[in-house]
């Protein structure tokens, strides 16, 4: 048990936009790393609430999990849990848009030789986190870049209002999207903290560390 156990929030895996009701726009997030950390941060004594999209993995022993499925989900489950945790870590690969009018029937393909989408923005979660949401707990965000890791990271660290920002080279082959293998630098407000390459499960443990440990 840490000295002061943390009410954890984890937020995991993709998510899926309706176009119809059998259609959906999502990606390749497989939730191992969120379900990784999830795991890591029970191991280290902490409560923890994850929050997941589709996926197909078990839930880790002693995790509180919520199933959602479209980010208007997620963002609802985030907002109605915000008021009683310490930890947000935001590791959800969250749709950034969604179908504007999801059809109510199957989308038929005959007499069509083309077929618009019309898409709108999703709400960004780990962007409203301090405004509107008001979280005022230690704030993790995750950020998947292919180019200008370290400062594509900062950036995204600052603009969301983050304590600390966990970096994937996703453009590393066996590594990031679906893989057990995960390439992390960790940043905080002063700087990297550490970088590191791994089992997602080994990464997740030193994630918790770093992001638990007081900064000197
Ligand atoms: N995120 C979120 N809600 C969204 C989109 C992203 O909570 N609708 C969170 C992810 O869980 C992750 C971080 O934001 O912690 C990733 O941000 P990203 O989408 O990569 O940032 P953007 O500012 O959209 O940058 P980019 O231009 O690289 O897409």
């Amino acid at each position: 048990m840490p000295a002061s156990p943390l009410r954890v929030l984890i937020t995991a895996g993709p998510t899926h936009e309706a176009i119809d009701p059998v259609r959906f726009i999502g990606n390749r997030s497989s939730g191992k790393m969120g379900f990784a950390l999830a795991d890591a941060a029970v191991a280290a004594g902490h409560e923890v609430t994850l929050i997941a999209g589709p996926v197909n993995l078990p839930t880790p022993a002693g995790v509180h999990r919520v199933n959602v499925t479209s980010a208007a989900e997620m963002y609802a489950a985030v907002s109605s849990n915000i008021s009683t945790i310490d930890l947000a870590i935001l590791c959800a690969a969250v749709a950034d848009f969604t179908p504007a009018d999801p059809a109510q029937q199957k989308i038929k393909k005959s007499g069509q030789d083309t077929m618009t989408l019309q898409l709108v923005p999703t709400q960004d979660i780990l962007g409203s986190m301090r405004e509107p949401l008001g979280f005022t707990g230690t704030l993790v965000g995750f950020a998947a870049e292919t180019e200008n890791l370290i400062a594509n990271a900062q950036d995204k660290l600052l603009r969301k209002s983050c304590d600390f920002l966990a970096a994937n080279d996703v453009s590393i082959p066996n590594s990031g999207f679906e893989s057990d293998n995960n390439s992390v630098t960790l940043l905080s407000r002063n700087g990297e903290v550490f970088t590191a390459s791994g089992a997602k499960r080994e990464l997740a443990t030193r994630i918790i560390d770093g992001i638990t440990t007081p900064q000197t």
